[in-house]
């Protein structure tokens, strides 16, 4: 703390991102990453890359990465918005359309970034409850709010939405800004974007950091109408012109391209997912049933805490978050199909001890 930090700082909870331990012994199943390395042609473009671009500044809409997703997703490239990481483009969206008049809703139990852009803003919201089962009911959201935000497919529940379902929501309330960050959503939800077409009042937010394994070259998008984009654009220049280096927008371009390696790995990861699930269910686990790439889980006769630091011990890092109803709950990343074998060998010796 120093005495030149204003009241706003002072008051900051920041987000606690999952660690990223310095050596490299543990099963890393905490962050949500992608356990396969991003596509061979992510590799060749980097490889290809000419050095000598670096000492100019990149483009600074990202061009080269909206020409792909535009095609990728058959949108047009001014519906596209790219940023250093969805959490930037996140922070730009909530920057962009909401402030202390536009109050906003999002579930009790979500991303835990959402409460932080809002204090950082001064952005009123509403926590709505869950279902008992996790679920998420969007009929439950106050008249109130002027923007809607959840996860779909949630985390860390790993619960998702129908598509219909979002779409009866934008339908209902026309005014209400509904953002649907589809951080997971490959890996088995049901995307909004076919929907930016036809309705004013929708973004839809994605990440390469999970699906396209490139979480460390900080790589995220939304997608939504031109005139939505347009605000997002406006604040992003009000920040920084280029918050995605060159680099970064050929290796984008390139997993976009990419369709059937894309495919290959996310199968895969789903494949492992439904495995794990069934020997963690086999061994008296509760698991709900996840559409994305962690298993939402609760281990029979033991506290989320000690779960958490009994795996640490055996060296497999998960999550846990400590607050209720979902304190006793570990987020677990699927990895390949030999550690996540390996981690169901040690959960059973953890839940015998
Ligand atoms: C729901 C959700 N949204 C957004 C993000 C941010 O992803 P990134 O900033 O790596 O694109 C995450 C990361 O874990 C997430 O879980």
């Amino acid at each position: 703390m120093s005495r030149f930090w204003n009241s706003n700082t002072r008051n900051l909870k920041p987000y606690v991102a999952g660690e990223q331990p310095k050596d490299k012994s543990f099963i890393k199943l905490n962050t949500n990453e992608n356990p396969y390395p991003p596509s061979p042609m992510v590799m060749e473009r980097i490889k290809g890359f000419n050095l000598d671009d670096l000492r100019l500044y990149p483009n600074t809409e990202g061009l080269v990465v909206k020409k792909a997703v535009a095609r990728f997703f058959g949108i047009s490239e001014d519906e596209i918005f790219v940023g250093n990481g969805s959490d930037e483009v996140l922070a730009f969206l909530f920057k962009a359309f909401f402030d202390k008049t536009t109050p906003i809703a999002f579930p009790d139990i979500t991303y835990s970034f959402y409460p932080v852009y809002s204090a950082l803003y001064e952005i009123p919201y509403t926590k709505v409850p869950v279902n008992e089962d996790f679920t998420i009911d969007l009929d439950k959201y106050p008249q109130e709010a002027k923007a809607i935000i959840f996860a779909n497919p949630n985390a860390p529940t790993g619960l998702g939405i129908p598509r219909d379902t979002i779409e009866g929501l934008l339908k209902a309330r026309p005014d209400t800004l509904v953002v649907v960050d589809e951080a997971y959503v490959d890996f088995g939800g049901e995307s909004c974007v076919p929907l930016i077409e036809r309705y004013d009042n929708l973004i839809v937010v994605q990440t390469l950091s999970k699906s396209r394994s490139l979480a460390g070259m900080r790589i995220g998008l939304a997608m939504g109408q031109k005139a939505l984009m347009e605000g997002l654009i406006r604040v992003k220049d009000s920040f920084n012109s280029y918050p995605l280096d060159a680099l970064a927008q050929v290796a984008a371009a390139a997993a976009f391209e990419d369709t059937a390696y894309f495919d290959e790995t996310r199968e895969r990861i789903i494949k492992t997912r439904e495995s794990t699930k069934a020997a963690l269910r086999a061994l008296g686990a509760q698991v709900t049933d996840s559409l994305t790439n962690f298993l939402f889980v609760r281990l029979p006769g033991i506290s989320g805490a000690e779960a958490l630091a009994k795996l640490r011990q055996q060296g497999v890092l998960v999550r846990n978050f400590q607050s209720p109803p979902i304190n006793d709950w570990l987020r677990i990343t699927i990895g390949t199909e030999m550690d996540m074998k390996k981690v169901v060998e040690i959960v059973s010796k953890v839940i015998a001890q």
